[in-house]
């Protein structure tokens, strides 16, 4: 099991040293330790699914350290800037969005066209931002159906070896997880209530809409629908080992079927984590190859399998 590692300079200069060679590096912020990876990359971000064994691809959310990184992933409203200023650094964090030239990979945002985007409050963590030079996403640092961790020694208990760093802090001030608050209808929606009150946003906004029923507890009413999932324009069939003339082929692995139609292979050598890396782009690059549909080859419903398999079958029941 890794030893949680003291904040220092150079302790932070090492994490900041793994995040940008790809390595998931969980790290404290004001609500609970998160377990972040290069947003950028999606290898990395697959390897943040694997290590909570999320069952489901949820968007992740991203963290940054100023205001100006933010702007340049997502496309702020008025309303943005008002929460922004208000709350930033802290634990309110805001749907909106995402940027044409948005260079957070389609895997780490679910394969949305909105991103969930926070600057945290320890300087500590925005020093580790500033020090990566790239965003970060960061889910709870927790094993999937397991607690979020609030200290260094709750992230070593859970995640262990899958982890390649554990920056200790201390324990988390806030201690549940920040607010999210989707901006991207026409009124504001908290998404999760959270570390930031809904009527401390009221404040500053006026009327907002409660989407999880003014419960005070930290996890979506129903989770996974709250946020919905990204589909596929043309139908999808999944478990395809003959794809139709008309289809496009979404292959995974070495045997591929005889097609004469557009095919992109998710992982020519059957690995999940290149498949779950290439899953969004290569599902948005066949919807728009004219075809009558996407034949997706069987996947293996291990692992990251489960996840990959979870996603296709949601965009194939429309
Ligand atoms: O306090 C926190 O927010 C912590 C620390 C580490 O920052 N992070 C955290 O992340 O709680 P996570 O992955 O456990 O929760 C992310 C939530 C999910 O429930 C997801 O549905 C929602 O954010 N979310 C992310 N992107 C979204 C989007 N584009 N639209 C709607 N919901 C989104
Ligand atoms: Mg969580």
């Amino acid at each position: 099991m890794p030893e949680p590692v003291s904040v220092s300079n150079e302790a932070i200069a090492t994490a900041a040293g793994l995040l940008r060679d790809g390595h998931c590096v969980a790290f404290p912020t004001e609500t609970v330790y998160g377990l972040g990876a290069d947003a950028t990359n999606p290898d990395a971000v697959a390897a943040i699914y694997e290590a909570k064994g999320r069952p489901h691809f949820n968007p992740l959310i991203i963290h940054v350290a100023t205001i100006e990184a933010a702007r340049k992933l997502v496309q702020f409203s008025e309303t943005a800037e008002l929460l922004a200023q208000f709350f930033w650094p802290g634990a309110l964090t805001l749907v909106l969005p995402r940027k044409d030239d948005c260079p957070v990979c389609l895997l780490a945002g679910a394969g949305l066209d909105s991103l969930a985007v926070r600057i945290p409050a320890p300087e500590t963590a925005r020093a580790l931002l500033t020090a990566a030079g790239v965003p970060i996403a960061a889910p709870s640092a927790n094993p999937s159906g397991a607690v979020s961790p609030t200290t260094a020694s709750h992230v070593a208990e859970g995640l262990g070896e899958k982890v390649a760093m554990i920056l200790d802090d201390g324990p988390c001030a806030t201690g549940i997880e920040s607010t999210i608050i989707d901006l991207t209808g026409p009124t504001p929606t908290i998404l999760r209530p959270g570390g930031v009150t809904a009527e401390g946003i009221e404040a500053v906004i006026g009327k907002i809409t409660d989407a999880t029923g003014h419960s005070s507890d930290d996890a979506p009413r129903a989770p996974g629908q709250l946020s919905s999932h990204y589909a596929t324009t043309i139908p999808l069939r999944m478990e395809v080992t003959m794809p139709e003339a008309s289809e496009a082929l979404l292959a995974f692995g070495p045997d591929l079927p005889e097609t004469n139609g557009p095919a992109l292979n998710l992982s020519p050598t059957g690995d999940l984590r290149e498949a779950a890396a290439n899953l969004f782009a290569m599902m948005r690059a066949l919807d728009q190859s004219g075809c009558s549909a996407i034949a997706v080859m069987p996947i293996p419903d291990h692992g990251l399998g489960h996840a990959i398999n979870d996603r296709l079958r949601r965009a194939s029941h429309r």
